[in-house]
This record gives C-alpha cells, sequence and structure tokens, in this order.
C-alpha cells in the first residue's frame, strides 16, 4: 500500500458521500494517514465538510451529479456514508475501474433498500429474521397483514433510515396510518412498503463486524464486543459496550454477521443489527460502514470504528480489542432553528471519564442529533449513567 502526498498531484483521495457526523470522525481518522479527503453532501457545511479538504453540495440520488463529481475529483476511494445514494453510478465507476467503492458498488445498492437485503439474508443465506412480507398497495399490506404476519408488526418504507417513516402497529385499526405514514416519509419512494412481524427481543445489538487484510495480504474477519443499543422511534438513544451476553448466544450472532459481511465482500467496517431473545438471535439489518451506535467505540476501543474503517479501507492491520466498558447518548435538540448555540457543556464534562462531540451541524430540527456524550466506567450500567447525565447537561438554544 502506497499513500501519496495530499494536495499534490499524487495523492491518495477519498471522496465522502454523505458528510454527517460518522464521515466527520471517518475524515479524521483518513487525513491522520496523509489521506486527501473531498466531503460531498446535500447541504452546505455539514459535519465533514468543516475538515475535508474540499467539498461539494449535490443532490447524491442524481446519478449524472455524482459522476460529475467523480470525473472532477477522480479519488481513489469512494465511501458512502449514507443510504440514499444512486447507486447505478457506483456500479459503472466500479466497472471501469477507476476507483474503489468501499466496499464495493453491490453492498451498497443491496443495503440501500430493505427489499434486496431481506432477499440476500433470508432467502439466499436462510438466515433467521422477523418474518416480512413487501406491499405495493394497502390492498396487498392488509392481506400480508391478515393472513400472515399478524399483530403486532413494523411498517417501515422499503428505503429509509433513523425510523423514518417507521411505525410498530398493535392492530387492525392503526395499519392504514402506517401505510400513509410508510409512504410519505421515506427517503425516496420505491412505491413498496416492508411489513416485518414484531420480535419479542431480550435486547438488540450491533456487532461491528471489520474485513481487512492479514499479513499474508488475505482478508480475515474481526468482530468488535457486541453494543447494546436502545431505540425510541427507530432511532438510538443510548449505545453501550459491552453487551453482556451468553458465549452461545454471541458465536450465533458472530456466525451471522460473518455469512452476511462474507457474501457482500470487500474490505471495510461493516454494523449488523441482530436482535438477542435468549439463545436465539434474528438478523435485522446491516450498514456497509460505521453505524451511529457504534459512536461508543470512540472511547472504549484503541481503534475506534472509524479508525478501523479507514485502516480496513487502505489494507492495513486492524485490532478490534476493547480496553474498557462505555457507553454513548446522543444530544438531541429540542428546538427547530439555525445557528444555534450550546451551553452547559462544562456541567457535561465535569462527569468524570466523558467526552462530548459537537457535530457542528448548520441547522437544528427538533429531536436533530447534534452531538454526542461518551463515558467510561468500571462497568455499563454505571458508563451508561454518566452518558446520559453528560448528554443531558448540554443544551441546544436559540442565539
Ligand atoms: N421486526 C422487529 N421487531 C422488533 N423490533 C423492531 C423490528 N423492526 C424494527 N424494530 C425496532 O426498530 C428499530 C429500528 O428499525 P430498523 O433498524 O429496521 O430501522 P432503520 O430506520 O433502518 O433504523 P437505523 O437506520 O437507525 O438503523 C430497531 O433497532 C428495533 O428497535
Ligand atoms: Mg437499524
Amino acid at each position: 500500500m502506497k499513500i501519496g502526498t495530499a494536495l499534490s498531484n499524487h495523492a491518495t483521495k477519498a471522496l465522502l458521500l454523505g458528510s454527517g457526523e460518522l464521515g466527520k470522525e471517518l475524515t479524521i481518522a483518513l487525513q491522520r494517514y496523509g489521506i486527501e479527503v473531498i466531503a460531498v453532501d446535500r447541504y452546505k457545511n455539514a459535519p465533514a465538510q468543516h475538515l475535508a479538504h474540499r467539498s461539494h453540495v449535490i443532490d447524491m440520488t442524481d446519478s449524472e451529479a455524482i459522476k460529475k463529481i467523480i470525473e472532477l475529483e477522480q479519488p481513489d476511494f469512494i465511501i458512502p456514508e449514507i443510504e440514499a445514494i444512486a447507486t447505478q453510478a457506483l456500479l459503472e465507476i466500479e466497472q471501469d475501474g477507476s476507483a474503489v467503492v468501499v466496499p464495493n458498488a453491490r453492498a451498497i445498492q443491496l443495503t440501500m433498500n430493505r427489499e434486496g437485503i431481506r432477499a440476500l439474508a433470508a432467502e439466499k443465506l436462510k438466515l433467521p429474521t422477523s418474518k416480512y412480507a413487501f406491499a405495493g398497495t394497502f390492498a396487498e399490506l392488509k392481506t400480508a397483514v391478515e393472513n400472515n404476519i399478524g399483530y403486532p408488526c413494523f411498517i417501515k418504507p422499503t428505503m429509509s433510515s433513523s425510523g423514518k417513516g417507521q411505525s410498530m402497529v398493535k392492530s387492525a385499526e392503526q395499519l392504514e396510518a402506517a401505510w400513509n405514514y410508510a409512504k410519505s416519509s421515506g427517503r425516496v419512494d420505491t412505491g413498496k412498503v416492508i411489513v416485518e412481524a414484531k420480535i419479542d427481543f431480550d435486547f438488540e445489538i450491533t456487532l461491528l463486524v471489520v474485513r481487512a487484510l492479514n499479513a499474508r495480504g488475505t482478508v480475515e474477519t474481526h468482530f468488535c464486543e457486541p453494543i447494546g443499543h436502545y431505540q425510541e422511534n427507530g432511532d438510538y438513544r443510548e449505545s453501550w459496550q459491552p453487551q453482556p451476553m451468553s458465549h452461545s448466544a454471541l458465536k450465533t450472532a458472530q456466525d451471522i454477521a460473518f455469512k452476511v459481511t462474507d457474501e457482500i465482500g470487500g474490505l471495510g467496517l461493516f454494523g449488523v443489527e441482530l436482535f438477542v431473545q435468549g439463545e436465539n438471535v434474528w438478523f435485522s439489518e446491516v450498514s456497509p460502514r460505521p453505524h451511529d451506535t457504534g459512536m461508543v467505540t470512540m472511547v472504549t476501543q484503541k481503534q475506534n470504528e472509524f479508525e478501523l474503517h479507514a485502516r480496513a479501507i487502505l489494507g492495513l492491520p486492524v485490532d478490534t480489542r476493547l480496553h474498557a466498558a462505555g457507553a454513548s447518548a446522543p444530544i438531541l435538540s429540542s428546538l427547530a432553528g439555525k445557528d444555534v448555540v450550546y451551553k452547559g457543556l462544562d456541567k457535561a464534562l465535569a462527569v468524570s471519564d466523558s467526552e462530548v462531540r459537537l457535530f457542528g451541524k448548520p441547522e437544528a430540527l427538533v429531536n436533530r442529533r447534534m452531538g454526542v456524550a461518551l463515558a467510561t466506567a468500571d462497568t455499563v450500567d454505571e458508563a451508561r449513567k454518566k452518558a446520559v447525565a453528560s448528554a443531558k447537561s448540554v443544551g441546544v438554544c436559540p442565539v
């Protein structure tokens, strides 16, 4: 592996498609190795654009716009950070061999649509998942729920993330509202929704998996300790690592995560979301990139998820060891507005062994994640209390 000098004719360049808080940390990790980073997003002054060498604002669902930026920047690596991307452009770029799409274009295409990843996980790999069906009309949805899926169930747009357009339906009267919500709130309307039977899990985890080259130059799979998390309306409110779980459930979780990531291929870090009940483990979904619940690794691992992703992409060795129990809690805005100010950082950081990241997003929305509080402690329970207390101390306020 050779790395050129950033901002010279021989620079090794990474183009981020999506420049949020995860992209910002990845930018830091890549720049530590001298990579030239170009940050692209749909809005100006997105978090990673504060640090990148250059940035562009484009509609990332527009194939032509993506191709134009790639033509202009000639990156060595194209690193998608979000799901809603015109994947056709990535497939073409990958085919002509001019850049590496991370982890590969098929992975981006498969995981951006719940239909693609379900077909792969449940049908091809025969992994355990919730019972599910796809519906293109309300009548189809009703039939699927009544004849097969049952209540309670989750209705989700096939293309969405962070819980957008998603609702849990407990009885027939709520079904139409859930259908309308899913149809109107997805990132891209694919014309279809997925309905999933509700799994009564004891806890849910993200298993971070790294596919990296070893000393012999072959791909090896590494697992981080499981990350437990708690979600509200499809968005995470707390995450912690390690999630205590039985040896056999962990082994099953790793087997499932291995099968999915091995099938997807490429180099990089993946977040495999799993539900656990007793010794049973169900596959939920996978992100072929760092995961929001994995921000906790900024305090728990020597090599956090961004460092691991950067190393794996560059063909460098990785180490997924945990060095402390820890937790994270997002700092959410309670108001909408531009140029907000943050108060209480002093109080937040007075919590022992805590850290805070403020993302610098140019606009706050109600419940938008504007920062994250992180903490370590002797136990996960203690770390959770500290991270929550630290996050609560930060106020997002009008100027
Ligand atoms: N079938 C299910 N059974 C039980 N809980 C579920 C099910 N589907 C979703 N959930 C709950 O809703 C959360 C969000 O669902 P999911 O991960 O599918 O949505 P998402 O919009 O992709 O979220 P993100 O992008 O933040 O991961 C899950 O983490 C889980 O807590
Ligand atoms: Mg999810």
